[in-house]
């Protein structure tokens, strides 16, 4: 059995407007294992950012549990612990133009979380783990003067990778690091991403709108729905296997790559109400090893009969 290095437990996060509260993330359970991509996918404003925040502690949760490595994130900490839980946490993010601070060079980008954590003895040793760095996610050591303006998209991201990499940590939160890269380029950084999982031992949770690079990436995957899971299963049995029916619309609307197929298939809907809950709250129930499905009783004993 796989060593569980998250465990998250009826996480809430709910933003009061001052018009009414919005339930962001309203009640999710599950585990992240070592050494895994947890995928989490769904619709924009379904909260799979704030889902990220929230574990990372961005955000104080309403209500719930992160436990890393069995140690309560959340609560009453002192400084040494938050910073030790911001050393083996850490975040990349979607807009690497929005992300990298325009004044500073890529070194002190890179080497901030060094600084921080006091990682580096000597000014030595400190551009000596910049330019490694640098190395590891595909650049060179004549970057580390220039400023992020001179780089490309997708340089830019491997140096916000880079910034992450350089605190040594567990777990990477990537809030749908390629989205807003070109086509060409997003594998390369998924390919990079995979090449640093392997050689750092890293676990993930890769966030992601496209369905197609999700499934590379992720050995299994959540599907959020307004604030909760409805569907957590293996990539490969998600994607063979769809039981849940916003996961099944979610699915038909992949582009297929057959043209002719592409313009005569149907897409589906998915609409909340078609389920008889008849006032009972759906769970997340275990409807084979492993995959999960949020259903009623009635729904459940369907699925598994
Ligand atoms: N700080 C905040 N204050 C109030 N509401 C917020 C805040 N952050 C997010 N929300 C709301 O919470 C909901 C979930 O937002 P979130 O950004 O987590 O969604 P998302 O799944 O990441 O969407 P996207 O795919 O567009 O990035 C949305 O309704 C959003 O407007
Ligand atoms: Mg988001």
């Amino acid at each position: 059995m796989a060593e569980k290095l998250l465990e998250i437990k009826n996480l809430k996060q709910h933003f009061d407007t001052g018009k009414g509260v919005i339930k962001a993330v309203d009640g999710l359970t599950f585990d992240i294992y070592k050494g895994e991509t947890l995928g989490l996918v769904g619709e924009s404003g379904c909260g799979k950012s704030t889902t990220g925040r929230t574990i990372i502690r961005l955000y104080d949760a309403t209500d719930g549990e992160v436990l890393f490595n069995g140690e309560n994130v959340h609560g009453r900490k002192s400084k040494a612990e938050l910073k030790k839980f911001n050393r083996k946490m850490q975040m990349i993010f979607q807009d690497p133009y929005a992300s990298l601070n325009p004044r500073m060079t890529v070194a002190d980008i890179i080497a901030e979380g060094i600084d921080i954590h006091g990682l580096a003895k000597t000014k030595q040793e400190r551009m000596n783990k910049v330019y490694s760095l640098l190395e590891t996610v595909g650049l060179n050591r004549e970057h580390a003067n220039r400023y992020p303006h001179e780089f490309s998209g997708g340089q830019r991201q491997r140096i916000g990778i880079a910034r992450a990499l350089a605190v040594e940590p567990d777990f990477i939160i990537a809030d749908e690091p390629i989205s807003a890269l070109d086509v060409s380029i997003q594998a390369q950084v998924v390919n990079l991403m995979k090449k640093l999982q392997r050689e750092h031992g890293l676990t993930y949770l890769f966030i992601a709108h496209d369905l197609s690079m999700v499934k590379y990436i992720s050995d299994r995957i959540g599907v959020m729905y307004r604030g909760k899971i409805v569907e957590l299963a293996t990539s490969e049995e998600l994607y063979r296997n769809p039981l849940h029916p916003y996961t099944k619309a979610l699915l038909s609307a992949i582009p297929l790559p057959d043209p002719d197929t592409e313009r005569t298939r149907t897409r589906q809907v998915y609409d909340a109400n078609e389920h008889n809950y008849n006032g009972e709250e759906p769970q997340l129930r275990e409807v084979t090893p492993g995959h999960y499905v949020s259903c009623s009783e009635a729904e459940f004993k369907q699925m598994t009969k």
